[in-house]
């Protein structure tokens, strides 16, 4: 595993897009596998501002996110395709119909099958990964065992609870979520976790300082990977 320090977080997302671009620089057609949540939400700035000063090109990229709300229109302010529009399709050349985010408001069922079809046909170079004050990626919550395909996930009330800062209330966070599971984050080429907040210090101290892997704290789970770049501020890195 590769461990990024850096001097604040707005470095850290810059040190995240500038993987990203690398990845779109040598292959224009490559595949990008998404997150959303507040820590990803400064790295998509600067791939807009690369595509701007036309050092890029997302004209040939496709895109799949990790997981959505269910009961969320896209539409709905806090729902994941929403904020992939506003932060980052919306100011790139990208083809919509190369983004794909699951869909929280069409049947379920048809929606995993079509995701997990996606994930085959859509295999992705590198994918972006957030983390949950409990470890959880996507939507892959603690437990005694995790879901190794696409699900629908009960979110934790930690979870709720983190989140229930982007609602008007706790009540109104969604309590279920569709996501991929920790095989589909898996079989990605490379993948790239953001953390900043100290709430992240413990599950960042269970990732990066012991060789336990434990569903308990899904991010153990990427020391299973060969190709894991975790960027984190200084700040956080002294709490770990
Ligand atoms: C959300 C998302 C995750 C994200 C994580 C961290 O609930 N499902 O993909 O990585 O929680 O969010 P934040 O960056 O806002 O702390």
């Amino acid at each position: 595993m590769k461990i990024i320090i850096t001097d604040s977080y707005a470095a850290s997302c810059r040190e995240a897009a500038n993987l990203l671009l690398s990845v779109v620089k040598s292959n224009p057609h490559a595949c990008l596998g998404l997150a959303t949540g507040g820590t990803a939400q400064g790295v998509y700035p600067h791939l807009v501002e690369a595509y701007k000063q036309q050092l890029v090109s997302f004209k040939e990229v496709r895109t799949v996110n990790l997981d959505e709300y269910i009961g969320l229109k896209p539409d709905h302010p806090q729902s994941y395709r929403h904020y992939m529009d506003t932060y980052f399709f919306d100011h790139v050349d990208i083809n919509p119909l190369n983004t794909y985010i699951p869909s929280g408001s069409q049947l379920v069922q048809p929606e995993i099958t079509n995701f997990s079809r996606i994930l085959e046909i859509w295999p992705r170079d590198v994918q972006l990964l957030g983390v949950g004050v409990n470890g959880h990626i996507g939507f892959n919550e603690p437990g005694e065992v995790l879901q190794a395909g696409v699900h629908v996930a009960t979110l934790d009330e930690a979870t709720i609870k983190a989140n229930a800062r982007f609602f008007a209330s706790e009540a109104e966070v969604p309590k279920t979520a569709i996501t991929m599971g920790v095989g589909n984050i898996l079989q990605a080429g490379k993948i790239v976790l953001l953390a900043t907040g100290s709430q992240k210090a413990a599950v960042l101290q269970k990732l990066l300082t012991s060789d336990e892997v434990t569903t308990q704290v899904p991010c153990t789970l990427l020391k299973l990977h060969r190709d894991v770049t975790v960027i984190l501020d200084r700040e956080l890195a002294r709490q770990v």
